[in-house]
């Protein structure tokens, strides 16, 4: 039976052209920075994002821990959303390892934070008050249920932030999917911006890897920091070979996933007993809810034995499409869960 694991676009698997690039990849010490994948996939994701340099990270939590070490000092407060990746899930690196203290704005439902509630915590920025530095967006929003920022309003915040002197960086695990579906280059996305880190792994599909992008300068304190937390690699061409090819092959198809996310809600707004809101499948993501935890566990428990994998919680699933999700699962997955539903009704 096959496994659709849709409890993440994290869970996909690397695509036989990244197997076989991975097998061939030239190497050397990235120690010395001699590994010429390494190098070429840097420059690439640099140029592809309008940054000078980059530089590979084993994970986007990482790349976002050593966006806020190069861009801010200890004791330093780093301004982010209230829904953001780094404050929920990174385990407080930038607190406990960067030694920043993290303010939350307040994100709206698509990801965004008011000019406005910018505005308001940069006028407590004075002689009394510990220094802001830096300002952290994200894009798409992961907890705003993939949503993706415009450039406007990145540029908006960006601009403010610039003219009080702080940095500002974009979480970027998915922002290949925010330039797709906004039918943008990706470095519009990342004009106004001072580093950005990409995922490899998540769309993408790569096994492993991020890149933090940024001036020369600040990729170059970036990498004495990763040393410093253990994230020095020595022939990483390995991984980088894949990210190469994530990044040669993997974007326009992230219009697939967004595609199949869509129908598949549609799909599900039409089961009974499901509840859904359309207008928040923005990208690859998708929540929905049955009417009590009872229920959901019930459901999810014949969905496995079907080989479907949501990510419960609650009374509710989140569903993220990905490469390994096809039009066929698609129906699959509908045909399946319509038929549990009106089982346990
Ligand atoms: C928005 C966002 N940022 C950062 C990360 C962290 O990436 P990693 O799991 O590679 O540390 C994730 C992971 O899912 C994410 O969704």
């Amino acid at each position: 039976m096959k496994i659709l694991d849709m409890r993440s676009d994290t869970t996909t698997h690397p695509t036989p052209q990244m197997r076989r690039a991975i097998f061939e990849a030239e190497v050397g010490d990235d120690g010395h920075s001699e590994d010429p994948t390494v190098n070429r996939l840097q420059q690439m994701a640099a140029d592809m994002l309008g940054k000078e340099a980059g530089l590979l990270t084993p994970s986007g939590s990482m790349g976002n821990l050593l966006g806020v070490m190069s861009n801010s000092s200890p004791g330093d407060e780093v301004l982010l959303g209230s829904e953001a990746h780094i404050l929920w899930f990174e385990m407080g690196g930038a607190t406990t390892v960067a030694g920043t203290l993290l303010r939350a704005l307040p994100n709206d439902e698509q990801g965004n934070i008011a000019v406005a509630d910018l505005e308001a915590a940069l006028r407590q920025n004075h002689t009394h008050s510990r220094n802001i530095s830096m300002l952290c967006l994200e894009n798409t929003h992961n907890r705003c249920g993939g949503a993706a920022i415009s450039a406007e309003n990145t540029s908006a915040l960006a601009d403010v932030a610039h003219k009080n002197n702080l940095k500002v960086h974009i979480d970027g695990a998915r922002l290949f999917n925010a330039a797709v579906v906004q039918g943008v280059p990706a470095n519009e996305l990342t004009k106004s911006v001072d580093t950005v880190s990409i995922c490899l792994s998540k769309g993408l599909g790569a096994p492993v890897g991020s890149v933090l992008c940024g001036s020369k300068e600040t990729i170059e304190k970036a990498r004495r920091w990763r040393k410093m937390i253990g994230g020095g690699m020595r022939q990483a061409g390995v991984i980088a070979a894949a990210g190469i090819v994530a990044l040669e092959t993997m974007i326009e198809r992230l219009a697939d996933d967004h595609k199949n996310a869509k129908r598949l809600a549609q799909g599900l707004s039409q089961i009974k007993g499901v509840t859904i809101d359309l207008n928040k499948v923005k990208t690859n993501m998708l929540r929905f809810a049955v009417a009590d935890s009872a229920l959901a566990g019930l459901l999810n428990k014949q969905l496995l034995e079907k080989g479907i994998k949501f990510g419960p919680g609650g009374n509710s699933f989140r569903v993220v499409t990905h490469w390994m999700i096809d039009d066929a699962d698609v129906d699959y997955i509908l045909e399946h869960t319509a038929s549990i539903m009106k089982e346990l009704s």
